[in-house]
């Protein structure tokens, strides 16, 4: 495969010698980079932001890696564009945030056969041979849906709660895989809950701007009968906060008197912040800052080492009610963060 020279100028030509010998002499040697083509999904939230930023620096080193950095905005034809673009420049490796998990098998085909390694990153690929990427990191979707939902439900039960609950639910982009994994864990928590009534879902597309207009409709909709809204990430919360308050709602966990209660998944900083306040009653982390790990992978791959399939981020869940510590999912514990302006200061993104 062929790869990026780069010529160190040496102090030599700084210093104007002339003497071609002594030039020669001095020279450093020349280096490989390894190139590797990034199509990012977009610039659709704060959490897309952390994570581009996550990536770039963590293959900033101008000499080691040359990245080669192409935003899709939010549309799988450009990733496609991308990668085939990534191919004609002979790039080593190709990482790769999928806007949704179907339609990739003909671009990976692609790349397979020109021998370029695939790194599928935060959000999945299902294709038909999955020997068409190397391999793939990022959250667990359903089981932070999951997380979320067991704590709505021990919440209400700490509280004594047992009318009815009348969510609304703010989907993100149709078909990404943080979408698919997160609806999945509220639809299934919506049957085995009698109260829960899922009152309407449409998608948000992970943006402020969407997750305010959505919020607008289903208030005009479903009016004092709202309760709680899912909204399935910190930006399209900000949205449907400012199209609650817009309605003179007020936002908290009193939904008995009124309150609407909101929950949300990324745990930026604002999100936090809004956390801490009370104006969400619970989020879920969903981590953007997964660039590290992608260049050991690289460096793996560059070493000849096999990579596992599959690697999984850890992810926390915060709070300010004490009422629920931990929850409890497929037989294993998970911890619910007290949040203070601590957390919040020491946090990355
Ligand atoms: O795929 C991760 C999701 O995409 C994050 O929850 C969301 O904020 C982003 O746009």
């Amino acid at each position: 495969m062929k790869r990026f020279l780069i010529l160190v100028v040496t102090a030599v030509l700084l210093c104007g010698c002339s003497d071609s010998k002594e030039a020669g002499k001095d020279k450093a040697p020349e280096k490989e980079l390894i190139t590797v083509g990034f199509s990012q999904v977009g610039s659709e939230s704060d959490w897309r932001m952390a994570s581009t930023t996550s990536v770039r620096s963590a293959f900033e080193d101008g000499d080691k890696y040359n990245l080669i950095y192409d935003d899709a905005q939010q549309k799988q034809e450009n990733q496609i564009k991308a990668i085939r673009k990534f191919i004609d420049q002979d790039v080593d490796y190709i990482l790769l945030d999928p806007i949704t998990e179907s339609g990739w098998d003909s671009a990976l085909q692609e790349a397979r056969d020109s021998g370029i390694p695939v790194i599928v990153c935060d959000r999945r690929v299902a294709v038909a041979d999955n020997d068409l990427y190397t391999a793939w990191i990022g959250s667990d979707f359903e089981l932070e849906g999951k997380r979320a939902c067991e704590w709505l439900k021990r919440f209400f039960e700490a509280q004594g709660y047992t009318e009815a609950v009348n969510i609304v639910h703010i989907q993100g982009t149709l078909g990404a895989s943080a979408q698919i994994g997160r609806s999945a864990a509220l639809e299934a928590a919506v049957r085995e809950n009698p109260t829960w009534r899922l009152l309407d879902q449409q998608t948000g597309e992970f943006t402020q701007a969407r997750g305010r207009e959505v919020m607008e409709d289903m208030l005009k909709h479903f009016g004092d009968r709202l309760n709680l809204v899912f909204c399935e990430n910190d930006n399209e919360a900000y949205g449907a906060i400012e199209a609650i308050r817009a309605a003179g709602r007020k936002t908290g966990t009193d939904i008995g008197n009124g309150e609407i209660m909101i929950v949300s998944f990324d745990s930026t900083r604002k999100g936090l912040e809004y956390t801490l306040d009370g104006t969400i009653a619970l989020n879920t982390e969903c981590s953007p800052l997964y660039g590290p790990r992608l260049t050991e992978l690289v460096d793996a791959l560059e070493r000849g080492e096999k990579l596992s399939k599959e690697t999984f981020v850890e992810e926390g869940q915060f709070s300010i009610y004490p009422e629920v510590s931990s929850t409890f999912i497929d037989g294993k514990n998970y911890e619910v963060m007290h949040l203070t302006q601590e957390v919040i200061d020491e946090r990355a993104y």
